[in-house]
């Protein structure tokens, strides 16, 4: 029997000739992300799916695939899109991609962190309406100094560690909080509520979970100091976004954020319309070898999974003790 492949996004071309040679195929090729009843049409006679952070799998996604479906590859390290206790339970192996996109997201936080404290994004818009008349001015975007900053890391996992080492670098004080202790040189622990007070830039790194929706509440933004920065490149669900528009629309907070609560970001949200925000569309792994190396760990899990063999990185390893 031919192995048959779900892909629930579009890929590059040569990743799907690759898959094509080697799978049955049914590939999700439009922008807007696969509706739930297709996707549940196609896992139910499907082995394997290939999917990424916009594609929900849920319970009931996965009731549709169980019996057949071998394994879950997701091209992300996060996997809060996967309903996994419902995979777990189903004996379905859930795969994703940790290691390689540590350092590109670490990056991408200081990017975001640069081009808010050196107010980049506005400093553009500036030129290209052709408001630039003084050569020089004293007093024009004036920022801040990464230096001169407490830089407030939520979240010590791989990520987190990565800028720390960066914003040591740039001579920041740096100061985390992490869900059990963690020793990391030059990082002093501190409770959540200090770490919010004491910043002038908070970083998010934590994972999304039912526990850490909403840990950035209205209440720790507001106890946030005035003009401090927000940085995001975890998850959306991590920051309760109402609660962030509502600061930086009265002009208090600065932000830049990678990730948002509903992904691609509404074009009627009122972030669109605020100048002290810097937006990506979720770019923290996206360079070239980062994506490339993820996908080879997708296409490991997957071939592991079809083989019906342990499969290399896997969120779920329970589902081999049940065996
Ligand atoms: C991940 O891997 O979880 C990122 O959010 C997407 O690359």
């Amino acid at each position: 029997m031919v192995d048959k492949l779900v892909v629930t996004l579009p890929l590059p071309d040569a990743v799907m000739v690759m898959l094509r040679e080697r799978f049955d195929v049914s590939a999700w090729n439009e922008a807007e992300a696969i509706p739930e009843t297709t996707l549940q049409d196609w896992v139910q006679v499907s082995d394997a799916i290939l999917c990424s952070v916009g594609n929900p799998i849920s319970a009931a996604t996965i009731a549709r695939a169980a019996g057949r479906l071998k394994v879950i590859s997701t091209i992300s390290v996060g996997v809060d899109h996967i309903d996994t206790d419902a995979a777990t339970a189903a004996g379905i192996p859930v795969g994703h991609t940790p290691g390689v996109l540590t350092d590109s997201t670490a990056d991408m936080a200081l990017a975001l962190m640069l081009a808010c404290t050196r107010r980049i994004a506005e400093a553009d818009r500036f030129v290209r309406a052709g408001a630039w008349s003084e050569s020089w001015s004293a007093g024009t975007f004036l920022g801040k100094d990464l230096s001169r900053s407490t830089v407030g890391l939520i979240g010590l996992g791989p990520i987190g560690q990565a800028v720390a080492k960066r914003v040591r670098g740039f001579g920041a004080d740096v100061i985390a909080w992490n869900r059990t202790s963690k020793d990391v040189p030059g990082v002093s622990a501190v409770s959540l509520d200090d770490l919010f007070e004491r910043s002038d830039i908070v970083s998010v790194h934590a994972a999304m979970t039912s526990d850490t929706r909403h840990l950035v509440s209205a209440q720790r933004l507001a106890s946030m100091k005035d003009s401090a920065i927000l940085i995001n490149t975890a998850r959306g669900g991590l920051v309760d976004e109402q609660a962030l528009i509502n600061e930086l629309d009265s002009g208090r907070l600065y932000a830049g954020l990678d990730v948002f609560e509903e992904e691609p970001l509404p074009k009627e949200s009122p972030l669109m319309g605020l100048d002290n925000v810097v937006l990506a569309p979720h770019l923290g792994s996206a360079t070239a070898a980062t994506r490339q190396a993820m996908m080879e760990r997708a296409l490991a899990n997957l071939e592991a999974g079809f083989s019906d063999e342990p499969i290399p990185f896997c969120v779920n390893p329970d589902v081999y003790k049940k065996l």
